[in-house]
C-alpha cells in the first residue's frame, strides 16, 4: 500500500486492490518485502507438527520459504502472476523449490475444491470494504481436521492516515471475522498483537489482527 498526492476517483480507489495494480507492482526488478517470515507467522507455526500449507496472499514467497524450510510441503497462492513467479524463484534460490507449488487464485473467489491443508495461513491480505471477512470463512473450508487457520493483518489506526480511505477500511480487527467462519472451528488466539516497524527511517507503533482457529470436526 502507498500514499497518494492526489485524491483518487472512486474507479483509480477500487483498481488498487485488483490484479493488474498487483502485476504492476510486481513487474520491476525491485522486491517489495522484506524476504523474512511474518512474525505471528514464526509465533504460531513454530509449535505445530509440520504437515501441508497454504500461503494464501503469499507475495514474494518469504512464508512460504520459511514453512518449506521448517518441514512444510507448501502451496503458495496469490492473484498476481508476476508475484508468484517471483515467489517461485525465491524458492528456487532457497533450495526449497521441491517443497513448494503455486497456485494463481483470487482469494474473494476462492474454492477449496476438496483440497485441505493441516495450515491455511495469510498475512496482511486486505480484500476492500470488508472483503476479509468472507474471504475467512471461505479459507475455512481448506483446512483439515485438526489443521488450524491463521488470519494476519493491519488493525486500523492513527499510523495509517498517509493511506487512501479504501485502504484504512481494508484493515481489520481479528473478532470482525468470527462471524464469517463455519461451525466446527475452535477459537485459539483473538486480539491484536503490538509490533514496531520503521518507515522511512520513523519508529512507528502498530498492531497485528490475530486469528488463529483450529478445525475440531
Ligand atoms: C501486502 S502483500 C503481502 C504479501 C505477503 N503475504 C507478505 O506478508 O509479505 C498482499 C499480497 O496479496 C495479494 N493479493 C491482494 N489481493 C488478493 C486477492 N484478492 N486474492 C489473492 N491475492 C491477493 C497481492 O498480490 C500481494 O501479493
Amino acid at each position: 500500500m502507498s500514499g497518494h498526492e492526489h485524491p483518487l476517483t472512486d474507479e483509480e480507489a477500487a483498481a488498487v486492490f485488483e490484479p493488474p495494480a498487483w502485476e504492476e507492482r510486481y513487474s520491476g526488478e525491485e522486491t517489495l518485502w522484506s524476504g523474512d517470515p511474518n512474525p505471528q507467522l514464526v509465533a504460531e507455526a513454530s509449535g505445530l507438527t509440520p504437515g501441508t500449507a497454504l500461503d494464501v496472499g503469499c507475495g514474494e514467497g518469504g512464508d512460504v520459504i520459511w514453512l518449506a524450510g521448517q518441514g512444510w510441503t507448501v502451496t503458495g497462492a496469490d492473484f498476481s502472476a508476476n508475484g508468484l513467479a517471483r515467489a517461485a524463484r525465491h524458492a528456487e534460490q532457497a533450495g526449497v523449490g521441491d517443497r513448494t507449488d503455486w497456485w494463481q487464485v483470487d482469494a474473494r473467489a476462492f474454492a477449496a475444491g476438496g483440497r485441505s491443508y493441516d495450515l491455511v495461513t495469510t498475512h496482511y491480505l486486505h480484500p476492500p470494504d470488508g472483503g476479509m471477512v468472507e474471504v475467512a470463512g471461505r479459507l475455512a473450508e481448506a483446512v483439515a481436521l485438526g489443521g488450524h487457520l491463521l488470519i494476519v493483518g493491519h488493525a486500523p489506526s492513527d499510523a495509517f492516515t498517509h493511506l487512501t480511505a479504501g485502504h484504512r477500511r481494508a484493515m481489520f480487527l481479528a473478532e470482525d471475522l468470527l462471524p464469517g467462519l463455519p461451525d466446527g472451528l475452535e477459537a485459539l488466539v483473538v486480539e491484536q498483537r503490538p509490533r514496531t516497524v520503521t518507515r522511512d527511517g520513523v519508529t512507528v507503533d502498530i498492531h497485528d489482527s490475530t486469528l488463529l482457529v483450529r478445525r475440531t470436526k
